[in-house]
């Protein structure tokens, strides 16, 4: 039977293309049955449409950061109904609450690029730059309702070099993101 994940991302998506790519060259035995994203503009659903994977805007009420209950609540429910075994966040913005993690214990997955729990929030490869950070990386972890706090699943780390920049350092903990996402999703299916 091939696991059946439901991905949710706020940006470009590279991190869903690994998925679908680990699943191609046969590293997953799963499906992506849908993709959600709470930004319209988002790549991710491009990419979802591009591979015939559903994908829907998540209506998130005009608020810029908050992830509406009432929405979660019906997600929640979606996934239910799509007998999703494992939601992977993959550069989603919002943070999780009840609705979904009640639904879905230990099983939503996040992927963050820092070695937390060093440098939670957002654009973490920032801050481990001007941190002065000799390395940083990449973890994913489970969501628990805190803001990057849920117990650690894989991590891999990133040297940070001279003349780095933002951009450049980013691109490095993304080829990382890349490789680990997939093999942590299969670390956590075997331990459910
Ligand atoms: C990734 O680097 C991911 O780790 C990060 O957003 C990027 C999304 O890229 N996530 C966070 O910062 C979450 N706190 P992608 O859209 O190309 O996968």
């Amino acid at each position: 039977m091939k696991t059946r994940l439901a991905v949710l991302g706020s940006g470009s998506g590279s991190n869903c293309q690994s998925i679908f790519n680990a699943i191609d060259d046969g590293r997953l035995n799963a499906e992506v049955v849908a993709v959600y994203s709470d930004n319209p503009e988002a790549y991710i659903l491009e990419r979802a449409r591009l591979r015939g994977v559903p994908a829907e805007v998540l209506d998130c009420r005009g608020y810029k950061n908050k992830f509406p209950l009432e929405t979660q609540a019906a997600l929640a429910e979606r996934l239910q109904e799509l007998r999703v075994d494992l939601i992977c966040l993959a550069g989603f913005m919002r943070l999780v609450k009840a609705p979904l993690l009640e639904a879905f214990p230990r099983r939503i997955l996040n992927i963050h690029p820092a070695l937390l729990p060093a440098f939670p929030g957002v654009e973490a490869w920032k801050q481990a730059l001007q941190a002065g950070a000799a390395r940083t990386g990449c973890t994913v972890h489970y969501v628990d309702a805190g803001m990057d706090t849920g117990e650690v699943i894989m991590q891999a780390q990133v040297p940070v070099l001279p003349g780095d920049t933002a951009e450049s350092l980013h691109a490095r903990i993304q080829v990382q993101e890349h490789i680990l996402y997939p093999a942590a999703i299969l670390s956590a299916l075997a331990r459910l």
